[in-house]
């Protein structure tokens, strides 16, 4: 069985003091390190190394940006690259998130760039897809998601495509506290799957990570798992709140190590 991802996107929350604050407490809470499951936050670029300092060697809980360019350095006026996050512990990099996409013009040249840049760098990109309502409403979910994973991944070798995991996030589920049903993320996760064994093979399709994210609360976790299409969550809202991450955590760990 994949190993389950549990990735915290905080967005544009916590300043770098809070930040380390919640991680502190967050490793303490934490359930026992489950072999089954691995845990990401994703703070703010400005948290990246408050937190950093405050995960130990061998804590639980992994570091992940929200985003970064595709150059090393240079003359790029606001932009982050790979080795600087590397420099700060990141191990993991979400990118192509639906608010890129739609406040920020982000397109698949762009996100493929950066998921080539991450891996170069031995960053693991977090590849986010997912289609809008009208999309879902008139039909076309299956080809807005296959159209997005070949687009980002097109002209990839199968090791490389070996290397992203993917986020279904459907742009109707995210912050609205209306998520998928388990049914309609199993769908889309079985769609990607066909996608990645298409563009790559079927064997890296059935190691490939898809997590669903979307309104994920301590609520609705259990359900999503129940499936083995759903290999963890990117999760918003509710990883903002110690309290409910270590019952997502909690959760999590429990549906693993029973292996549901
Ligand atoms: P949400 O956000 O859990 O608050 O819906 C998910 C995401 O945007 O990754």
């Amino acid at each position: 069985m994949r190993t389950a991802l549990i990735v915290g996107n905080w967005k544009m929350n916590k300043t770098a003091s809070e930040a380390a604050a919640f991680a502190r407490e967050l490793s303490q809470r934490l359930p026992g390190t489950s072999t089954g499951v691995e845990f990401v936050i994703a703070p703010p670029f400005t948290a990246l190394e408050s937190v950093h300092r405050v995960l130990s060697p061998g804590s639980p809980i992994q570091l992940g940006a929200q985003d970064m360019f595709w150059e090393d350095h240079g003359a790029y006026t606001g932009e982050v690259s790979a080795p600087m996050l590397k420099d700060l512990g990141c191990r993991y990099v979400i990118l192509g998130h639906s608010e890129r996409r739609t406040l920020f013009g982000e397109q698949s040249d762009s996100i493929q760039k950066k998921i080539r840049a991450a891996l170069k760098h031995g960053l693991r990109p977090i590849l986010c897809i997912g289609e809008s309502l009208a999309q879902r409403d008139n039909g076309s979910t299956d080809d807005v998601l296959t159209q997005q994973l070949r687009e980002s991944l097109s002209g990839f070798t199968g090791d490389a495509i070996a290397g992203v995991t993917v986020a279904y996030e459907p742009i109707w589920a995210i912050g609205t506290g209306k998520s998928a049903t388990t049914e309609q993320a199993v769908a889309a996760h079985r769609t990607i799957r066909r996608a990645l064994a298409a563009t790559a093979s079927a064997a890296i399709a059935s190691g490939t990570r898809i997590l669903y994210g979307g309104s994920v609360t301590p609520q609705n976790i259990e359900s999503l798992l129940s499936s083995d299409q759903i290999d963890g969550a990117l999760i918003g809202g509710a990883c903002l709140h110690v309290e409910s991450f270590v019952t997502i955590a909690a959760v999590v760990s429990a549906a693993r190590s029973i292996g549901v």
